[in-house]
């Protein structure tokens, strides 16, 4: 059965971690997979998950299944949270999901069951795992200009150029902020564009939210994505809950369909749920339990948007620091951008050939394609991540 299987590739990012944990340097620094960590160089439990966790642990008098679709109850605070306001929210239908690629995984496979011969558009470039999941469903996958590499920001027009080219056989994905894995953002004009043209030539936008918070603020994050909501007629969208509640490891997402009517997104939801149930049945439950449990309670959710403006801040400090290094410590302007760039990601610009290098010879473990975690900084480390990165140059 299994002996003409060739040899695995492994994910870039999962390996990367892999790898981190088994170097034995003392001066190691892990910017590769998209976790945040304190001033300790640690990932902490929000104080209002802690809390929420509490309350569970307390309260919870069973273990039996809750459902397909996960929990209601957590599908409509995801709801409320991210769609209140708009158009859509009375005509959105949600299934919480193992992790928003669990999210993307269901809505490829409805894709492909809705509409077999769909090309899914990415941003090139894009997160590593879209293009496989989409391909694992059996969708074709083209790539859409995003990303000018010289001055570092979207190149609005040739996105715009390419997404012309999309039709009603086409999907769409768009990041819904600090996009990964260049850190640039979509203005809020070419969201609305962006809209339109879905509007006008009829494709399905995509939409993959998974820093809700981490940019400049979770309503300013989230202001591209509602006026889309606001203004098409379908989408899909996947939200995370693994950045912005820190529930990484508790697998906690939604998968939201919004339809032309009340009557089509509960059939969406109908067929995710079939699908679900042949592959994985049900979402795991606590991460869900804890979400729920802070937003439902306005104390909680006070204390979590805090933190989640904390960490931003944080984030934005980082940023700050590494660039205000690089430019009075080596007189470089080459890394200014890393201050306009949003959320945990900034591609440097750097060859895979320096990249390698500073894995191999200074410990810094980044992305192949030039990606850094910058949430995985601690400030003490960058004045040895800045020397690393010039030396390299
Ligand atoms: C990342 O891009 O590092 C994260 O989203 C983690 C993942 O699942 O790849």
């Amino acid at each position: 059965m299994f002996s003409h299987l060739p040899t695995p590739t492994l994910d870039t990012i999962i390996s990367l971690s892999a790898a981190y944990k088994k170097d034995t340097r003392a001066n190691k620094v892990d910017l590769g997979i998209g976790v945040y960590k304190n001033s300790d160089g640690v990932t902490p439990i929000m104080r209002a998950v802690q809390q929420a966790q509490d309350i569970v642990v307390a309260s919870q008098t069973t273990k039996a299944y809750v459902g397909i679709a996960g929990c209601e109850e957590f599908n409509q605070s995801m709801v409320d949270l991210v769609l209140k306001g708009t158009s859509a929210y009375e005509r959105v239908a949600t299934i919480q999901t193992p992790g928003a690629s669990g999210g993307l995984r269901m809505f490829a496979d409805l894709i492909h069951f809705a509409q077999p011969d769909t090309t899914v558009w990415l941003t090139n470039p894009s997160y590593v795992n879209h293009a496989p999941i989409m391909e694992a469903a059996g969708l074709r996958v083209k790539y859409y200009a995003y990303f000018n590499p010289v001055t570092k920001t979207v190149d609005t027009e040739a996105m715009l150029r390419d997404l012309a080219q999309a039709g009603p056989n086409d999907v769409v994905l768009l990041h819904g902020c600090c996009h990964n894995p260049t850190g640039a953002d979509m203005s809020l004009d070419a969201w609305q564009s962006v809209t339109e043209l879905a509007q006008a030539n009829g494709f399905m936008p995509f939409v993959d939210a998974a820093y809700l918070g981490f940019g400049d603020s979770y309503e300013q994050d989230a202001a591209g994505l509602r006026f889309m909501a606001d203004n098409v007629d379908e989408m899909m969208l996947t939200v995370s809950c693994s950045k912005n509640f820190g529930l990484y490891r508790e697998r906690t997402g939604a998968a939201m369909v919004i339809g032309k009517n009340v009557t089509e997104a509960g059939n969406a939801k109908g067929k995710l749920q079939n699908l679900a149930r042949a592959s994985y049945t049900m979402p795991p439950d606590h991460g869900a339990a804890l979400v729920k449990t802070v937003l439902q309670d306005d104390k909680l959710t006070a204390i979590w948007q805090q933190e989640l403006v904390e960490m931003q801040q944080r984030l934005l400090s980082l940023r700050q620091t590494l660039c205000r290094e690089l430019r009075n410590t080596y007189n470089t302007a080459q890394f200014d951008f890393i201050e306009q760039h949003k959320g945990m990601f900034t591609v440097l610009g750097l060859s895979p050939q320096q990249m390698t290098r500073l894995r191999e010879e200074f410990a810094i473990y980044g992305v192949t394609d030039g990606r850094i975690n910058v949430a995985g900084l601690t400030e003490s480390d960058i004045p040895y991540v800045a020397e690393s990165i010039m030396k390299v140059c």
